[in-house]
């Protein structure tokens, strides 16, 4: 006997429209996410176009528009980016700090930005504070975004870049708590303020983006940024948190009691998110609100070894939990502004795969594909009713066994819809309505497997993919039997 869940949408009362850069990637040379995964120019016998990797170029231009941020991480801590442009030839190896091996640099600023142009993404450089400079970063910044004629934009176009790239969003580090020089909020807080106040004036219109962590560190940080120096508040537009889930096991070869763990840790992020919205309206100034960024996010399984890239298999499981931290993302789109997976390509919560010459899409690409209809859209409450899950243990509960997000366009005539079914075992049978509002027609796509473990591979590169699937509209509402552990992506007309 299936569960019982009702969703109902709440047409009314838009939360927010919500922007591409919702659904966005990440990339850092770890593993085989930049070099590989991308680069591959030193492999013809991988189709490329300009020394990217074809494959990967296309998956991501069906995921585009949305923000790819780059080029870490941890490793953004150590880039300085004058390593990375001019001749090939002639840029440094180092030492890649965090993620071992060597960093030739042969992937800089122009390739990335040949990288994002050519997936039609917006980029986002998070800068380097844990062992660059303000001038370094400052330097950069005008470089990318500075119409000239000075003599970095000079520079840059002798690099093939006549035009200014636009850069829109500027990290000031990245978790600076940690790889990015173990410091303490009031630490963090004076870098920031030196590193803002010069990156505004190059470019006023770029979004800024400082590095959080905790709630308790972001209370500390926003109170030594703002309280403490009032003039500072408008250094500052975003807060970047990230959240990995850990606690769900291997990858494949996981209990029921790991797939519970997984699904109800994800749910951290609501939590996260709650925290920071509390906590940002007591800082902001009420006509600019503070955005929440949460630019890696995912699940981190215990076989995804440094030795190894940090890869792991995702499986059905990873796009259950995945669908629920996207609809989550939409229901807060009023609050947050950008997210990205940690990380696009081979690095744990990946949209792409690649194993030299093989390269095929996750179940998270397709994810990725169905949530990107909500683009452009206005973001609707979901009142959701459905049982909460028990864990495997038949302990934990608390978790709603249905996860939804919701929007429409602005007249009102066409909405779409994401419901994920989190139960490992039991179908639900749901139903759609939208208050004052009548569904005349629906479509929807669905992505399901016979378990939660099933992953695809260079073997089987399609085995997870969704299908197209009936759906009955009754009653001005739809109504779609929700297989175990699936998601199901409705596309309705209203009126
Ligand atoms: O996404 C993998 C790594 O995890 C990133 O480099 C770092 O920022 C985080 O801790």
């Amino acid at each position: 006997m299936p569960q019982q869940a009702r969703i109902t949408v709440e047409a009314s009362h838009p939360i927010a429209r919500i922007r591409p850069e919702l659904y966005s990637q990440f990339i850092e040379p770890l593993g085989k996410c930049v070099y590989e995964g991308i680069w591959v120019a030193d492999r013809p016998d991988i189709p490329q176009e300009n020394g990217m990797r074809t494959f990967a170029l296309d998956a991501l231009r069906r995921l585009g528009p949305a923000a790819v941020r780059w080029p870490g991480g941890c490793f953004a801590d150590q880039h300085h980016w004058r390593e990375g442009i001019g001749d090939p030839a002639q840029r440094p190896v180092r030492l890649n700090l965090w993620w071992g091996g060597f960093e030739t640099h042969a992937f800089g600023t122009h390739e990335y930005f040949d990288f994002c142009e050519r997936i039609g993404a917006f980029p986002y450089i998070c800068g380097n504070v844990g062992s660059g400079t303000v001038a370094e970063m400052r330097d950069w910044l005008e470089y990318c975004n500075a119409e000239g004629p000075t003599t970095l934009t000079e520079e840059r176009r002798k690099n093939g870049s006549a035009k200014p790239l636009g850069v829109r969003f500027w990290g000031v580090g990245n978790e600076n708590y940690g790889c990015g020089g173990h410091m303490s909020p009031a630490d963090y807080a004076a870098e920031y303020r030196k590193f803002a106040t010069q990156l505004r004036r190059v470019d006023p219109s770029v979004e800024l983006i400082a590095a959080g962590y905790t709630a308790e560190y972001n209370r500390k940080l926003l109170e030594a940024l703002i309280t403490e120096r009032e003039q500072s508040r408008e250094l500052i537009d975003h807060v970047a948190v990230h959240r990995f889930f850990r606690t769900g096991g291997h990858d494949v070869e996981f209990s029921e009691e790991d797939y519970y763990s997984s699904v109800a840790e994800s749910l951290l992020l609501d939590g996260d998110i709650v925290k920071a919205d509390g906590l940002f309206k007591n800082y902001e100034d009420p006509s600019k609100r503070i955005g929440l960024v949460i630019d890696e996010w995912g699940t981190w399984h215990s076989n995804a070894p440094r030795d190894d890239g940090l890869f792991q298999r995702n499986t059905m499981r990873d796009a259950v939990v995945a669908a629920g931290c996207l609809n989550t993302f939409t229901n807060w789109s009023q609050r947050v502004v950008l997210t990205s997976t940690a990380q696009a390509i081979n690095v744990l919560t990946h949209v792409i795969a690649v194993d030299g010459r093989h390269a095929w899409l996750t179940p998270i690409f397709h994810v990725f594909e169905m949530v990107r209809n909500h683009v452009g859209n206005d973001a609707l409450t979901t009142n959701i009713v459905c049982p909460d899950l028990a864990g495997g243990d038949g302990s934990s509960g608390g978790v709603p066994q249905i996860s939804a997000s919701a929007s429409a366009d602005p007249e009102r005539r066409a909405g779409v819809v994401c419901a994920v079914n989190r139960h490992i075992s039991e179908p639900a049978d749901c139903t759609v309505a939208f208050a004052d509002l009548s569904v005349q027609s629906a479509s929807a796509s669905l992505l399901s497997e016979s378990a939660p473990n099933v992953f695809n591979d260079a073997a089987n590169p399609d085995r997870v993919t969704p299908s197209p699937t009936g759906v009955d509209v009754d009653n001005g509402g739809l109504r779609m039997e929700l297989p175990p552990h699936s998601v199901a992506l409705f596309s309705v007309e209203l009126t």
